[in-house]
């Protein structure tokens, strides 16, 4: 594995490798595994959790970090640069590069001209790949197994980059029964729904969400993504369509989860936090773990 770009290049037996490496890592994590690597993080669009965890994972093996959370202002991009003279550039200076932009297939043309592999930490509306493999780690960690799940995904899942990739992931394991929650206008996109049916998922489409809660073992609630809306009134249209409250969570069967990858604005309560189905905030932790073991398979 050179570049981790779309998570549709991962074959089962690397993701059964990362999770197997992942929970080596929640157990004993080698301090010094990557001494002497450096990792670039050139975030062209905001992140709290997937820069951050890629730097603690990356100090905490060993390695270093050099980068910037705002290269579109920050970096010479703002002088008129182009992506790919920027790559170029900063490959001869890390040992890999972690790249958040906000055009689709930007990761794609990143690792098109580098010397050194680069990870999509999320391409506009396009894929992010490490979520999905932390999102499918906490659903194997929290429920005990991938096969056979009877999945939710609600909110945007038109522009949701998550959800996309998650999706994508999920298909690889068999009787994969997925429902879809959202508004028609914020649906998913045909060429993934394609793909979905070819790969045997079954996918029901619904824009009611208390039946989908109830019956699901894994609720993913997502952002109304606002940054990929034309204006702000097209945005409110949307926005507190999908909201999980406690009574609705309190709804849920016995060993349901919730997940949600984060940032969340308004569409799970605070109350929902202290239920037993929440997830979420571990399953930001073990975006810690899969990252240092994703770092740990690419440069150790
Ligand atoms: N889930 C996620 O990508 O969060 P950040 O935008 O904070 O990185």
């Amino acid at each position: 594995m050179k570049h981790v770009i779309d998570i549709r290049d991962f074959e089962l037996s690397d993701l059964d490798a990362i999770f197997k490496e992942t929970d080596r890592m929640l157990a004993d994590a080698p301090a010094d595994a990557l001494k002497g690597k450096i990792l670039a993080a050139l975030f062209y669009e905001p992140s709290t959790r997937t820069r951050l965890s890629f730097e603690s994972a990356m100090h905490r093996l060993g390695g270093a970090v050099v980068g910037t959370e705002n290269a579109g202002e920050f970096s010479s991009a703002a002088k008129g640069e182009t992506l790919e003279d920027s790559i170029r550039v900063v490959s001869a200076y890390a040992d890999a590069i972690v790249i958040r932009h906000p055009e689709a297939g930007s990761a794609a043309r990143a690792a098109a001209v580098s010397g050194v592999p680069v990870i999509n930490a999320g391409d506009g509306a396009g894929q992010h790949p490490t979520q999905a493999l932390l999102d499918a780690y906490t659903i194997y960690r929290e429920t005990g197994s991938l096969s056979g799940k009877k999945v939710t995904f609600v909110g945007d899942l038109k522009n949701g980059r998550t959800v996309r990739s998650l999706a994508y992931l999920l298909s690889k394991y068999e009787g994969l029964d997925l429902t879809l929650v959202s508004p028609k206008e914020l649906a998913m996109g045909t060429d993934i729904l394609d793909y979905l049916k070819e790969k045997g998922v079954k996918i029901t489409e619904t824009e009611e969400l208390p039946g989908a809660m109830k019956e699901a073992e894994v609720v993913y609630q997502t952002r109304i993504q606002k940054e990929r809306f034309p204006s702000e009134a097209e945005y409110l249209k949307f926005k507190g369509r999908y909201v999980i409250t406690r009574a609705l969570a309190d709804t849920m069967r016995e060993g349901a989860i919730i997940m949600h990858p984060l940032p969340r604005v308004d569409e799970i309560t605070p109350d929902v936090d202290s239920s037993d189905h929440a997830r979420y905030f571990e399953q930001a932790r073990y975006g810690l773990y899969v990252r240092m073991a994703l770092l740990r398979t690419l440069l150790g």
